[in-house]
């Protein structure tokens, strides 16, 4: 089972803490409290059964062990309430202990969710690199809350955003950088680009340590896999040929000129294709078969989910594209089947982050300690994104696209990587010059 599914089942446990009331305090733990070792196949929400007769009582034992951690470094640190580790040492509070910490925690979560202000005022420049009928919807939405602030905007894709940004670095133009895979705001970060900004909402976050910035730089709001779309119509008309299943079959010679892809220098999804592939092959095999691949790609477009589109329209029979933009598609009445490698595929953690120098930054803060709750992250079905939240407390709208062979997807080795290993596609792949729009 892939860690990103792990995830998603226990962030189903996670979501029955977070959207109901946090249960009552411990009947029957009485005393001061206990040390406690962490057991084999035990976790945070089974001992606070054991302690406390209620599963909902996890935060105690969380926060209890993180605030004896702080005078005594014997005890666990645990950036993250899903993983304890056998070995770990936690405090165990006494009843009064775990009622007064109940009471925090939930105020905590009450205060960090934005209910928003009619009396906040001002203008907010927002990068947005998702679909455009997503960035207007989640915008609308935005100002549903914060009704007066103007929301200035611009859609881009994940490269052309990168190279704004850094263009841009003395005196941004942007506040607020939102959606696009986080190898371009890892990128961006190591370049001084980002700002840290530690959010009350990160709390809401399933997975820390794999969908936010150590430094705070950079915060994951989603996550989407890679697939494969293929045209039905060319499937009937081509009985010798079946919709790819493989990263090899996207070789073979029948689909010569066949295939639509962005160009990594210009995709977020087209340079998590190039990293899932250098992580499956290495760095030097991999450029075979980029090169052998590319012979049979009829043209790179620039935008990553347009193959999606134009192959669906019949300019062509395959396309890699992520799973969630294929599923938008077919759900529009687009003749594509979806499929995904057998190999592994790799997938995206989409981001959000503060801008560097930003001229609105506390706008640009509201703007992302909204898109860390779950009630943003519930929106995007209702504008046609399927992408799965980061955060407890939001339903996944397609949990099957996360339950397929992912690859443990190095997102710091990407992002650290990004611009060489785009140069060298560039160079030793294919240029750039005729994009496809
Ligand atoms: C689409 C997808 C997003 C993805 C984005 C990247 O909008 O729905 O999940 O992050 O593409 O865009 P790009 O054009 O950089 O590939």
């Amino acid at each position: 089972m892939k860690k990103i599914f792990v995830l998603a089942m226990v962030f189903v446990l996670l979501a029955t803490v977070f959207s109901g009331a946090v249960g009552a305090a411990p009947p029957n733990q009485g005393g001061e409290g206990q040390t406690y070792v962490v057991q084999a196949n035990d976790w945070l929400s089974k001992l606070a059964e054991k302690s406390y007769g209620d599963v909902l009582a996890w935060p105690v034992i969380w926060k209890a062990t993180l605030a004896k951690r702080a005078e005594d470094d014997s005890f666990a640190d645990i950036p993250n309430p899903n993983v304890i580790e056998v070995g770990q040492k936690l405090w165990i509070p006494g009843e009064a202990e775990a009622a007064t910490l109940l009471a925090e925690f939930s105020a905590e979560r009450a205060a960090a969710s934005p209910t928003g202000s009619a009396d906040v005022t001002g203008e907010l420049n927002l990068l947005c690199v998702v679909e455009l009928d997503w960035c207007e919807g989640q915008i609308s939405e935005f100002n549903k809350l914060y009704p007066g602030i103007i929301v200035n905007w611009v859609r881009m894709s994940s490269g052309e955003s990168l190279t704004r940004l850094r263009n841009e670095a003395s005196n941004p133009q942007f506040d607020v950088w939102w959606g696009g895979p986080i190898d371009s705001y890892i990128a961006a970060s190591q370049e001084g680009l980002l700002a840290a900004y530690d959010s009350p909402n990160a709390i809401n976050l399933r997975d820390p340590k794999l969908m936010k910035a150590a430094d705070n730089t950079w915060f994951g709001i989603y996550i989407g896999s890679l697939g494969f779309a293929t045209n039905t119509n060319y499937l009937a008309e081509h009985p010798e040929v079946s919709a790819p299943t493989s990263w090899a079959d996207l070789i073979k010679p029948e689909w010569k000129g066949q295939i639509l892809v962005a160009h990594p220098s210009s995709s977020g999804t087209s340079y998590t294709h190039l990293c899932t592939n250098i992580q499956l092959r290495g760095e030097d095999a991999v450029w075979d078969y980029e090169r052998a691949l590319a012979a049979n790609v009829l043209q790179f477009t620039k935008s990553g989910s347009a193959p999606a589109r134009f192959v669906g329209a019949g300019e062509a029979a395959v396309s890699i594209v992520f799973s969630h933009d294929i599923v938008k598609q077919i759900e529009k009445g687009l003749p594509l089947k979806l499929t995904f490698p057998s190999e592994g595929t790799g997938y995206e953690i989409g981001g959000t982050a503060l801008i560097k120098g930003a001229k609105n930054p506390e706008l640009a803060k509201l703007w992302i300690d909204w898109a860390l709750t779950p009630t943003a992250q519930t929106l995007g079905p209702k504008y046609q994104a399927y992408q799965a939240p980061t955060v407890t407390g939001a339903t996944l709208s397609h949990p099957e696209l996360l339950e397929v062979n992912l690859i443990d997807y190095d997102f710091e080795y990407c992002g650290s990587n990004k611009k060489a290993f785009v140069d060298r596609f560039t160079n030793e792949v294919a240029n750039a010059d005729d994009l496809k729009k």
